[in-house]
């Protein structure tokens, strides 16, 4: 799910996509391709690896001359990075070719299904699916079989599609990923993002789910889900290109923040199914799962303090003891680990040196891998024997928020995945978990509502110095990445404490107006939350509290109050998160900090 361009016009189109693509190759990807209408044939041309790979295969071959035509770059999902797996995608004849992004959920049956129709697949991708779809419904108008294809998909999906037959037509529809089309004169734009067509124009159509849009040189028609024409206003873009590129937002921390609803929602997606957890790429039937004897969970960073909830919650639910290690720790112990344990690695990039390290340690002394991580095709999804994919899309930031988001949402679902093989929950408790998981989408959304008091709170705050988090249970865990966001783009130091362990030392520290995060979400561990509240408060600390929305008597404990949406008390962590994301981001656009890119930090730390 990443990049797309498709363009129809006087002008050839190879050089024009390929353009295209380029802005949009800060999102991240891991191959690219391109199919133009030459004459009689589609010419496919297609590359794992970067853009620059395509671009030598175009300049040592006859590129392509015709003026219709589509591009892709894939941040793969559906089979792991390939040249046969990268898009452009055609049908059997090679008549048709398609660039797609999003997920689509039941490829699995329309492949089965299309393969008995006597269709051959060359790749193992969900997309292909949608070209050998389109070649069984087409009769001589593109638009009625991309039309009769999508209303048998589920799932997201921006598509682009063009035809041998029509080569005339571009053809564009959407579902929950986006897809805009870039109007101008004499010719028309397909992009998935608005930087690839700035530089020909800014005048944009933006489609709406269940929109199909046909584009010829001179004219774009669209039409809804009924098959009804739509009067598209047209949207004039005001943005510069690098403004472009974070979808208007000014950093792409605060993009990848915004995601969260979606990254959470795409996460859960084919995972739960009549009630129960579903996880395709992980093979721990019961038998297995029941053998389990240990849990170890490694990981570095944020995913470290996702893996910290995974404790809790694995225990809680699938009642098998958890092990949580610094991936940088880890290896240096004198493991007890053996088959009868699972070693869970999390990583987003999937990439760090040390918790790559620590997979290989855990797998040599006999242990089941199990990742979670954020990218096909990265060295842990290649050397786990399970894994669990964040469907986050690409994080650009240093700084992971939505990442950790579908961290934690993974770490439910396996919780719960454990605890339904293993059978220490009921078939109803598993029912209203995996409801409230499901809520938690709209949750997060209601918490990012209240940015703009957050902001006010970063503004109050950004001079100073030492800021401290506490909490306790699963809000101590929410604690230490609500430090860890603070203290990497804002530069303010900033520690979490277990709130129990302040008299053991931290309360030293705390003097008079020194901000003081407390994450009381936990019910159960309330009353001692507040005990610790008022020690602080005692000390003069400002207090800043998380807390239930409802919970009015906190107010009597605290300075300020950000409230998060009721949810499952597991669940909270993912919206008593969000308030601490936004108050880094806003403290560090405050000190005028570089927000996406903090000094002496990297996105993926390659070594140890
Ligand atoms: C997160 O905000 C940090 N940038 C960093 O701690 C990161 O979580 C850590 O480096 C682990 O990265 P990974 O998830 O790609 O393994």
């Amino acid at each position: 799910m990443c990049g797309i361009v498709g363009y129809i016009g006087p002008q050839p189109a190879a050089p024009l996509l390929l353009r295209g693509l380029e802005k949009l190759e800060y999102r991240g990807y891991d191959s690219a391709g391109l199919a133009v209408r030459e004459d009689d044939k589609l010419r496919v041309i297609k590359t794992v690896g970067r853009l620059q790979d395509l671009r030598d295969i175009l300049e040592h071959t006859a590129a392509p001359r015709g003026t219709l035509g589509i591009g892709h770059t894939r941040w793969a999902t559906h089979g792991r990075p390939s040249d046969e797996n990268a898009h452009p995608h055609t049908d059997c004849s090679g008549r048709i070719a398609v660039v797609h992004n999003g997920i689509i959920e039941n490829y699995k049956e329309l492949r089965e299904w299309l393969v008995e129709d006597g269709h051959t697949f060359k790749s193992e991708t969900d997309t292909e699916t949608v070209a050998h779809l389109i070649e069984s419904f087409y009769e001589g108008d593109l638009v009625a079989a991309v039309r009769k294809t999508i209303k048998r998909l589920e799932g997201s999906y921006a598509l682009g599609v063009i035809h041998l037959d029509e080569p005339e037509v571009l053809v564009a529809a959407r579902q929950d990923s986006p897809l805009i089309v870039g109007l101008g004169e004499g010719e028309n734009f397909l992009a998935s993002d608005i930087p690839a067509v700035l530089e020909h124009t800014r005048k944009v159509y933006i489609l709406d789910d269940g929109e199909v849009a046909r584009l010829t040189a001179d004219k774009v028609e669209i039409i809804d889900a009924t098959g009804s024409p739509v009067d598209k206003d047209v949207f004039e873009v005001a943005w510069d290109p690098v403004m472009a590129e974070k979808g208007g937002y000014d950093h792409f921390m605060i993009k990848e923040i915004y995601e969260q609803p979606k990254a959470v929602r795409d996460t859960l997606k084919g995972r739960v199914a009549e009630g129960r957890v579903v996880l395709d790429d992980v093979d721990l039937d019961s038998e297995t799962a029941k053998k389990i004897k240990k849990i170890y969970i490694t990981a570095a960073g944020t995913a470290y303090h996702a893996g910290l909830v995974g404790k809790y919650v694995i225990e809680k639910l699938a009642r098998i003891p958890v092990e949580v290690d610094l991936s940088s720790e880890f290896r240096y112990r004198d493991l007890m680990i053996d088959e009868d344990c699972l070693t869970v690695v999390i990583s987003q990039s999937g990439e760090t040196a040390d918790t790559l390290a620590s997979l290989r340690e855990a797998k040599r002394r006999g242990s089941r891998i199990l990742a979670i991580t954020n990218v096909v095709g990265s060295s842990v999804s290649r050397e786990t024997h399970d894994v669990i994919y964040t469907w986050a899309g690409p994080e650009i930031a240093v700084a992971s928020t939505k990442a950790y988001l579908t961290q934690l949402v993974s770490l439910y679902l396996l919780a719960l995945y454990l605890a339904q093989e293993r059978g220490t929950i009921d078939q109803g408790q598993l029912k209203a978990y995996l409801d409230s998981l499901q809520e938690l989408p709209q949750g997060i959304q209601a918490v990012l509502d209240s940015e703009q008091t957050i902001a006010e709170l970063a503004q109050e705050f950004k001079e100073k110095e030492d800021i401290f988090f506490i909490g306790r249970g699963l809000d101590y865990a929410v604690a230490m990445e609500g430090s860890l966001k603070l203290k990497e783009i804002s530069y303010i130091h900033a520690e979490a404490y277990a709130a129990g362990e302040l008299k053991h030392g931290t309360l030293a520290l705390i003097v008079e107006g020194v901000p003081v995060f407390a994450l009381a979400t936990q019910t159960r561990l309330r009353d001692k939350m507040v005990s610790n509240m008022k020690e602080v408060k005692a000390r003069d600390a400002t207090i800043i509290t998380v807390a239930n929305r409802g919970d009015e008597s906190i107010k009597e404990a605290s300075d300020r109050v950000i409230y998060i949406p009721e949810t499952e008390e597991l669940f909270r962590p993912v919206l008593a998160v969000v308030p601490l994301q936004l108050f880094a981001y806003h403290a560090a656009l405050a000190r005028g900090c570089d927000v996406d890119k903090p000094r002496n930090l990297a996105k993926s730390v390659t070594v140890e």
